[in-house]
């Protein structure tokens, strides 16, 4: 006979690795049936873009086999992505939204379109509920990048409506202006329109909204942070020494706004731009470094084709680099998500 508090003893003896803390009290472990020698239970991890899902399985399997009489473990897993804890005297949720996730740069044109819309595209293929929002307002990029028809909101005065592509819900202004509509607009009217995308589109229930920022200290980004809570921003940088002047305001700037920095990702990574700059400034600036993307002409292909490259080539070692960027940025995500809540008990 296998005896039950035996095996929940040799749960509670596991940690997540990222969270520290184990999985019993995490509530992760769900509908435990002990019956002879098997033992099944539902396992829910914070994310279904867990990158150590591996770890904590050969943990969970470690423990049990030391448990007397256990010889069949089955485990069902499952994944439940919580809310960002929201700031004393913050900005609001985003309706719908449990995580929003920013992409933004100093410079402009290092990739952050197209970081955050195979960002957003890795996540959705690993399980999440995904959403993508333009902030770009004067340049909007994402209906290219996600091959969806510009301008095909304009008729109907039934306002923006996410739009599924790839299995991300995506909204952008360039679903109402005809492809190639000049947008000129004041500063305070970027702040409004971005405002308007994100209080105002019906996003229904998303794991991550992830943001595609215009460069720099932008108004976009002021009215972003200061209208809506924002998990954290994932920076993009080119692997350049001037990375880390760059690195350094948007930093800055996020810093004085009371969000979250998720990390630093390097672009166009390899023989041209050089390697490791990001990485530097990561180092610099105490950040997490997420990763490096390399300089790839089927990158480029895919997000001017309108399939990105992780669904375009779903193989390709770059499809692979989005995948394990998403699973890092997940990670950060989930790993504030306890801190936030650790600060709200203290
Ligand atoms: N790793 C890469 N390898 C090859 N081409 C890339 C890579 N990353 C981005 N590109 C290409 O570089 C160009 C600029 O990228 P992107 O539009 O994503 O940058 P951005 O930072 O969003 O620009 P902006 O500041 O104008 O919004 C695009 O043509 C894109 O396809
Ligand atoms: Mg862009």
């Amino acid at each position: 006979m296998v005896d039950q508090r035996a095996v929940m003893d040799a749960l509670r003896s596991v940690n997540d690795p990222e969270l520290h803390r184990d999985i019993v009290s995490l509530n992760m472990v769900r509908g435990l049936q002990v019956s002879d020698g098997a033992v099944s239970f539902e396992l829910v991890l914070t994310t279904p873009a867990c990158p150590l899902r591996e770890t904590i399985d050969r943990d969970v399997r470690s423990a049990l086999a030391a448990v007397s009489g256990v010889e069949a473990v089955e485990i069902d897993w499952g994944a439940e992505v919580r809310s960002t804890a929201p700031r004393e005297g913050g900005p609001r949720p985003i309706q719908g939204v449990r995580n929003a996730i920013a992409v933004a740069s100093n410079k402009g044109g290092v990739g952050k379109s197209t970081v955050a819309v195979n960002l957003a595209v890795a996540l959705a293929s690993l399980g999440a509920r995904v959403g993508l929002l333009d902030a770009d307002i004067t340049g909007p990029n994402i209906p290219t990048m996600l091959g969806i028809q510009g301008g095909l909101q304009a008729e109907g005065g039934q306002g923006l409506r996410p739009v599924e592509a790839h299995g991300v819900h995506a909204v952008s202004i360039g679903f109402v202006l005809p492809p190639g509509t000049p947008v000129v607009w004041r500063g305070p009217m970027i702040g409004t329109g971005v405002r308007q995308l994100m209080h105002d589109v019906e996003w229904g229930d998303l794991d991550y909204l992830v943001i595609d920022l215009p460069p720099g200290t932008s108004d976009a980004s002021m009215s972003m942070c200061q209208d809506a809570l924002i998990a954290g921003v994932v920076i993009v940088s080119t692997p350049q020494q001037v990375a880390l002047e760059d690195a350094r305001k948007a930093i800055g700037m996020f810093d004085r706004l009371g969000v979250p920095i998720f990390g630093i990702v390097e672009n166009m990574s390899g023989e041209i731009f050089g390697r490791g700059g990001a990485r530097d400034a990561a180092d610099e600036f105490g950040v997490e470094f997420l990763g490096e993307l390399p300089l790839d002409a089927a990158i480029r292909e895919a997000g001017d084709s309108g399939r990105p490259v992780v669904v375009a080539a779903p193989e390709a070692p770059v499809a692979q680099a989005f995948i394990e960027l998403a699973e890092q940025v997940a990670a950060r995500c989930s790993v504030l998500q306890f801190a936030g809540e650790a600060g709200a008990v203290a």
